[in-house]
Order: C-alpha cells, then sequence, then structure tokens
C-alpha cells in the first residue's frame, strides 16, 4: 500500500468516527435562520469570513457547486440553502448519512448530491462546475493527489468558474516551529515527546508545505488565474480571550482591520489563507 493510501485510510478512519451519529439538529437551526447564522460565522470565523468574501454567497445561488472534503457538511447544506445546487464529496461515508438526513429534515431547491469515496474515482463530466470550494480539505492530501485533485478541479470548472480552498497557512518557519511548543485542546505541546508522538501517529495530516508560495505555484500548473488571501494574522490572538461576546468583538475587529495591513505583514504572519484559482488552462 502507497504513503498516500496510508494517508487516505487514516483520514477515512479518523474522520468517519468523528461525523458518525452526527446530530444535524445544529445544522437545522442554522439553515432555518440563515441570515444570523451568516452574519454572526462570516464576521467572526476565519472560514466562513474567507469563503463567503466576494459576494459568495449572492453567486452561488442556482449555480453548480462542488464541495471537496464536505465533512459534518455545514458548508454544503448552508450553500444548499442558499440556493446552490449542491456536490458534496468525501471519503468518509458518514457524511453521506448527513447528507440523507438533511434531504430528509429539509426542503432544498435542490437535495444535496453525495459523491462518495475518493473523488478521483468518481466519473463527473467536464465543465460542469461553477465553484469548486474546499474548506480545510487540501491540506489533508499529500503534495502528489493534491495535484491530482487541482488537475481533476480544473477539468470540472466552466471556463468562468471559480475555486475556492480555505486553508492553514504556514508562510513563516518560526511561526510554525513556535506553535507546537504552545498546547491547544486535543493535542499535547512538543516540549512533552511522548504524548507528542502518540498525537503524531493518529494525526490526519500529512508533512508537506502549507505556504502561500505553494498553492500558488501549484495552482499555476492548471490555472491562469492564482490568488491567495491571508486570514487571522490579527484573529489569531482571539485565542487568548474567554468564549463570549468580547471574544466575539474582539474577532470581528480583527478580521475587518488586517485586510488593511500591508500583504508584506500579512502574509508571513497570517495563519490561514483563501487561495482563489481562475481561468482553468486544461479545457
Ligand atoms: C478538516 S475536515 C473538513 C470538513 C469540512 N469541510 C469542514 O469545514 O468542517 C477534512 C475532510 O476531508 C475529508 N477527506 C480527506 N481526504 C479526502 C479524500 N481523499 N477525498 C475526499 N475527502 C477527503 C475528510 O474525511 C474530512 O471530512
Amino acid at each position: 500500500m502507497g504513503a498516500s493510501n496510508l494517508n487516505q485510510d487514516k483520514n477515512k478512519l479518523h474522520y468517519e468516527k468523528l461525523y458518525a451519529n452526527y446530530n444535524i439538529q445544529n445544522i437545522l437551526h442554522w439553515i432555518n435562520n440563515l441570515d444570523e447564522f451568516l452574519a454572526s460565522a462570516t464576521t467572526t470565523e476565519t472560514s466562513w469570513f474567507a469563503l463567503y468574501q466576494r459576494n459568495f454567497r449572492e453567486k452561488i445561488k442556482g449555480n453548480k457547486v462542488l464541495d471537496m472534503g464536505c465533512g459534518d457538511c455545514v458548508n454544503a447544506a448552508v450553500m444548499a440553502a442558499l440556493g446552490a445546487e449542491v456536490y458534496a464529496n468525501d471519503i468518509a461515508d458518514s457524511s453521506g448519512k448527513i447528507v440523507e438526513a438533511l434531504n430528509e429534515a429539509y426542503e432544498f431547491e435542490f437535495p444535496i448530491h453525495f459523491v462518495s469515496g475518493d473523488f478521483l474515482e468518481n466519473n463527473l463530466e467536464s465543465n460542469k462546475f461553477d465553484f469548486v470550494v474546499g474548506k480545510a480539505f487540501l491540506h489533508h492530501l499529500e503534495l502528489p493527489v493534491e495535484e491530482q485533485f487541482l488537475k481533476e478541479t480544473a477539468r470540472l470548472l466552466k471556463e468562468d468558474g471559480e475555486a475556492r480552498f480555505f486553508e492553514p497557512a504556514v508562510n513563516s518557519k518560526l511561526l510554525d516551529e513556535l506553535r507546537w511548543y504552545v498546547p491547544v485542546k486535543g493535542r499535547p505541546s512538543k516540549f512533552n515527546k511522548t504524548d507528542f508522538a502518540e498525537w503524531k501517529k493518529n494525526d490526519p495530516h500529512p508533512d508537506r508545505s502549507f505556504s502561500s508560495a505553494h498553492f500558488e505555484k501549484a495552482g499555476r500548473k492548471f490555472f491562469a488565474e492564482v490568488e491567495t488571501i491571508p486570514v487571522g494574522t490579527l484573529e489569531r490572538f482571539s485565542r487568548f480571550f474567554k468564549w463570549g461576546v468580547t471574544k466575539n468583538n474582539f474577532k470581528k475587529w480583527a478580521l475587518k482591520t488586517e485586510t488593511k495591513l500591508p500583504r508584506i505583514i500579512n502574509k508571513p504572519l497570517t495563519r490561514s489563507q483563501l487561495i482563489i484559482y481562475k481561468k482553468p488552462t486544461i479545457l
């Protein structure tokens, strides 16, 4: 079995367990209160802030969107509730069960299609999609697999389509090294060698580059327009606040303010990024 298969199996195992017996009531509550949900999520949460910028919510209405690595399907459900025709893909079968339950419980204009298993083995029609999106997805792939996914993304997108990926960004080796020493929920500090090694063994992320330069270079192979937008440079300090209104207000302020930072500062210090690929070159 190749390294990529091992990585994929590790991901499947990890996420199958995470989404098993998932309760869709939260998702239903959010899509039944869509404006309120999006007003909060897109101003306080890095991934939602990033993905939904530049009028994404208006742009997807009535259009075909492929969601790669749909996971708990919250974004797939939100996009479908906004009127998009969503194809949601994941290697975890439990994501398919969530989609099934959502389609039964909510009357989407277009019920969500679940594309099961490794997306590369599903022969979806060329130039079909207006948007391909991935929220915290690409960085789960080893580099040769990512290259195949990007090639496939270019094939599946319409000529004027757009791919948007929200991913972590590691543009400073020093900052990256330092962060491993600060323990976070579910991950011990690197100071604690044994626990860290045990955690690493089960971690579904491969060792690979997450830099903006990498995603720019990887995209240029298949797209004429490539852009990375830093997200989280100031927001990352919200971890010093306890849950509550002050933390949320800080996040709101940080996400808005950091867009005004010069790129020369924002890029090395950012913690995540929105990657936009347009104009596929393999039509
Ligand atoms: C960090 S989760 C993100 C889930 C969701 N998009 C979100 O924002 O919460 C990554 C997802 O990618 C899926 N995944 C990993 N490798 C995959 C592959 N080769 N094909 C399809 N899905 C994959 C995992 O099963 C997992 O659900």
